[in-house]
């Protein structure tokens, strides 16, 4: 299984803080915005990832992240000229997915929850169609909103519905087996110029090949697309951090307790950063193992 992380965008929503960064490079408490869905893939046990952005804004994720091998991970980078829409990520990743299956999730989705995505573990490369995940919220008619029957089979799934048929919005994480690519090939773009995502998981659906995982009220699914919500993200990770002396979305710590570098590497990585608490935390956590 590999991984992408699309965060390119025009970030309009957060003028002018993305007058000349990109809004997954914003802080949210203590760490870049991308850190978040980089450690989500990460906890699925995915070790090679695409990063897409614009054109002014990849060299800086290359700068922040490297080739990825300090935390034992293989990153790769490609531009997106324009935000032609989010299924755009298959085309230009065509290369990099390489006929795999392939998990895409949004540079601005922020996932916390005990063991969440624990169930996926293992089964993702054997995924027939594709999946993705249903969250209830108030306001269903700003998302992707999904519909299923009492057995959880998908029955509908809509863009920004005026009238939602349910409240579970569909989270910026999708898994799809190795067909992706052709089928957003066979898409047109949208009456709003973009290639959608939604219209690549209801060619899923017609083919009788997209599921649905709900996830639990003990998951957090977190908007930073505003001035205001991207304050509170940033409060809500303070503020659990703070209470539990853990970090969320700490790539270092996942990479050391996943397996992916060993003790004598992560120790190194220490080292090689500069006295803070960031790097304090990291000591904690070598010294509890
Ligand atoms: P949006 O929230 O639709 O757009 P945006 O982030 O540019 O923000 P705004 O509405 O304030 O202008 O995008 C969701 C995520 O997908 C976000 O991380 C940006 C990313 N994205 C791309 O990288 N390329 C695209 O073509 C689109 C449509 C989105």
């Amino acid at each position: 299984m590999k991984g992408i992380i699309l965060a390119g965008g025009a970030g309009t929503r957060l003028h002018p803080l993305t007058l000349v960064a990109s809004k997954q490079l914003m802080p949210v408490y203590d760490k870049p915005m991308i850190y978040y869905p980089l450690s989500t893939l990460m906890l699925m046990g995915i070790k090679e990832v695409l990063i897409i952005s614009t054109p002014e804004d990849t060299p800086k994720f290359e700068k922040l992240l490297g080739d990825g091998t300090q935390i034992g991970m293989k990153f790769s980078y490609k531009v997106q000229d324009k935000p032609n829409g989010i299924a755009q990520a298959f085309l230009i990743g065509e290369e990099f997915i390489d006929n795999e299956p392939v998990t895409l999730i949004l540079g601005d989705n922020l996932f916390y929850g005990h063991g969440y995505l624990d169930f996926l573990k293992g089964k993702l490369d054997d995924l027939k169609g594709a999946l993705v995940f249903g969250y209830p919220v108030k306001d269903p008619e700003r998302y992707g909103v999904v519909e299923f029957d009492e057995h959880g089979k998908v029955t509908s799934i809509e863009e920004k519905p005026k009238h939602p048929k349910t409240k579970y919005a569909v989270p910026g994480l999708y898994v799809y087996d190795r067909n992706v690519v052709e089928i957003t090939k066979s898409m047109q773009p949208s009456a709003r110029g973009e290639l959608e995502i939604t219209d690549v998981n209801i060619a899923y659906l017609n083919r009788d090949e997209l599921h649905v995982q709900l996830l639990s009220r003990g998951v957090a699914w977190l908007d930073t697309g505003t001035h205001k919500s991207l304050l509170e993200a940033g409060m809500f990770i303070e503020t659990l951090e703070a209470r539990q002396g853990l970090k969320v979305g700490c790539i270092e710590e996942i990479a050391f307790t996943q397996g992916f570098i060993t003790k004598n590497e992560f120790e190194n990585l220490i080292i090689s950063y500069p006295k803070n608490d960031y790097t304090d935390y990291l000591v904690s956590i070598l010294e509890s193992n």
